[in-house]
């Protein structure tokens, strides 16, 4: 498998958003150019979503407006509706993310409507979006699993995902939003969606809550996936997905990848350098093993 990897960090995004104290703008845009130093090229920044839900996200327009100008890099944004689109495109976004759910619960607990309703609500952004030439991405959620309705079956999450992929979602990102998957499941549900989608449309995003999300990963490269979603020093959680851990660690997916001789373009040292940044400043046990592994030997 030599290829080329391409990794959307979210740690910026999905990793603060469950976090309980704010986490100051100035500490976010330093997050944000030390993973744009080591070399990732998608770097989530923020959500336009409501303060009320997720406070930690509330200062998006603040960190949207001093993002790295004129780079060659991508910073999505969570849009869930044409209020959160039309704020994030007046503040600059040249990339969004709508995000469904494969389970009827979680849709209504995390955007407070019906699956069917969230597609609906997406129509316009679409329309909006091509007409601007923004890019829009497409996540659903819930894909192994729910944490109130338990297993989800392949059809539902193949449905929405198809649903998103035919308005105009440039990649449809699987969600394991509880991190209940496994290698086998993860290749059954890439078999199906990829009659539906072809392969290089399609990213994976695991939760790491049962240790699975590494070898899911190794799963889906397998299947031929080539665009994954994780988070610096592993941080994260969905807030209306209680007890599930962090996205799996970008420092971990990378020294995978430059084990198996895929390159994804990173500089693992400055990646690290960042993880530790934001762990300190948070003051939180690293989550990534790699990171932990190599700050150890440096230390020596
Ligand atoms: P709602 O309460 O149904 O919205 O929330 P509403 O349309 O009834 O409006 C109520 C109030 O919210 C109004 O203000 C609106 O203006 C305001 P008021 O008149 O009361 O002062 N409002 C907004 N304010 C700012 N930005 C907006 C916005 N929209 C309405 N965009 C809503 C619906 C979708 C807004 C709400 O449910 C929400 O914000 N949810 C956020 C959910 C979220 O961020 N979840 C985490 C991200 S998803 C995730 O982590 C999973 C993922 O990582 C993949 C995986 O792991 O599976 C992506
Ligand atoms: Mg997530």
């Amino acid at each position: 498998m030599t290829e080329q990897v391409k990794i959307i960090e979210v740690g910026v995004r999905d990793g603060l958003q469950n976090e309980a104290t704010p986490v100051p703008t100035e500490v976010k845009l330093e997050l944000i150019n030390r993973l744009a130093a080591s070399g990732l090229k998608s770097i989530e920044a923020t959500s336009f979503v409501s303060p009320k839900w997720v406070p930690q996200m509330a200062d998006h327009k603040e960190v949207l407006e001093q993002l790295p100008k004129n780079s060659d890099i991508s910073f999505p944004v969570l849009t869930p509706n044409m209020k959160g689109f039309e704020n994030a495109v007046a503040a600059g976004a040249k990339e969004v993310a709508v995000f469904a759910a494969a389970s009827e619960s979680f849709s209504q607990k995390n955007i407070n409507c019906s699956i069917d309703e969230s597609i609906e609500r997406f129509k316009p952004i679409f329309e909006k979006a091509q007409s601007l030439g923004i890019r829009v991405r497409g996540y659903v959620s819930c894909v192994l699993g729910c944490p109130y309705e338990g297993e989800i079956e392949v059809n539902k999450v193949a449905k929405v995902a198809q649903k998103l992929y035919e308005s105009g979602s440039y990649e449809i990102s699987l969600g394991d939003t509880v991190g209940v998957g496994t290698p086998g499941k993860t290749k059954s549900l890439i078999e199906s969606i990829k009659n539906l989608i072809p392969i290089n449309h399609l990213a994976v995003h695991f939760h790491d809550t049962y240790g699975q999300a590494l070898a899911n990963i190794y799963a889906a490269l397998e299947m031929g996936v080539r665009s994954i979603d994780s988070s610096v020093a592993g941080l994260g959680g969905c807030p209306y997905a209680k007890g599930a851990s962090g996205n799996v660690a970008t420092e971990d997916v990378v020294y995978m990848l430059n084990g198996l001789g895929m390159n994804s373009g990173i500089d693992l040292n400055k990646l690290v350098a960042a993880g530790d940044y934001i762990s300190n400043f948070l003051k939180r046990t690293n989550n990534s093993k790699v990171a932990n592994a190599l700050l150890a030997q440096n230390k020596n």
